[in-house]
């Protein structure tokens, strides 16, 4: 299955894309290059951050209303899972949806994917795991379950909808419209606006982990695509875009600085950032609007009593 699918992926040149990115006027890095084995570990200790309230919220969100979730979505649904997961969200979806037609998580990275898929059907025996290599950003073929699935419902959690720009989210929303399928629904983590400082703290946290997850960043272009920046001339930053209603993470180099990246030298300038990461915040009504343009209709969301994070149910209208 994983075989015949693997096609799906377009080879994009991944260091061409980081060099493009490199010759921007604002310089900037995809955060998908964040998540080398360190960076997946680092980030699992950020998830873990007293100051990083998006995991633990949404963890509650989604205990507290399973029960309303399983009967929105209904028996013998196809699970289709953004991204890989082995996550505690995952699993309280799978524990309490028992009748499943199956649980299909895609993802661009196949290590990831076969290792979920191997945790969870060890997990889960009754389960019928089956996992796609694809980039989600774009269509992929679903696989067919055994059992016929009565719907889809496609789960994108954690609010990495917030790593897209607005116009990228759109798309992407309308990418998992399509998967959906008709009568298909939409369970999706959304990270909502608020005090700024709240949110600051969270990706400035007091024991740097977020600022070891940022520079690692350029520890692994090294690696990987033979650059050579000098990590210790940048630093950390994170600061909240009111206008834009998003984080923006960036390195910032503390003298000039000259790169050797493929066929490229790029020079830095003092202070000159390198973007890194937006990681954009909601109101209801802002998402609910962009959704409702990919063709989703917000059913149900569920809040905190903070109001800090989302779980929203949408189908399709
Ligand atoms: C995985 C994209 C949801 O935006 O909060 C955490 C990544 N970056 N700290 C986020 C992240 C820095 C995270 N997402």
């Amino acid at each position: 299955m994983l075989h015949q699918l693997k096609y799906q992926i377009e080879n994009e040149d991944e260091l061409d894309e980081i060099v493009a990115g490199l010759l921007k006027p604002e310089k900037t890095i995809s955060p998908k290059y964040f998540y080398d084995e360190r960076g997946s570990r680092l980030f699992e200790k950020i998830t873990a951050l007293p100051e990083y309230y998006p995991t633990e919220t949404e963890l509650g969100i989604m205990r507290d209303s399973i029960d309303e979730i399983v009967a929105l979505v209904g028996e013998q649904a196809s699970l289709i899972e953004f991204g890989s997961g082995s996550s505690l969200k995952t699993r309280i979806l799978l524990e309490h949806l028992d009748k499943l037609a199956a649980y299909v998580p895609v993802d661009i990275s196949e290590e990831q994917l076969l290792a979920s898929a191997t945790e969870l059907r060890a997990d889960f025996p009754n389960l019928e795991v089956l996992p796609v290599l694809a980039d989600f950003t774009r269509p992929f073929d679903l696989p067919s379950p055994t059992v016929m699935p009565l719907k889809n419902l496609v789960y994108f959690p954690g609010s990495t909808i917030g790593n897209f720009t607005n116009e990228a989210a759109l798309s992407l929303l309308q990418v998992m419209h399509q998967e959906a399928g008709a009568g298909g629904a939409l369970l999706i983590g959304v990270d909502l606006q608020k005090d700024p400082k709240i949110i600051e703290r969270a990706y400035n946290d007091s024991a740097g982990v977020t600022a070891e997850f940022n520079l690692n960043m350029l520890r692994h272009i090294n690696r990987e695509y033979g650059a050579d920046f000098d990590l210790k001339h940048y630093s950390h930053s994170a600061e909240y875009n009111e206008d834009e209603g998003r984080i923006e993470l960036r390195l910032i180099a503390d003298t000039k600085q000259l790169i050797n990246i493929g066929n490229e030298r790029i020079h830095i300038g003092k202070n000159e950032g390198i973007l890194t990461e937006y990681s954009h915040k909601y109101t209801l009504e802002s998402f609910a609007e962009m959704a409702g343009k990919a063709g989703f209709e917000v059913k149900r969301v569920w809040v905190d009593q903070e109001r800090l994070f989302s779980v929203q149910y949408l189908e399709r209208s």
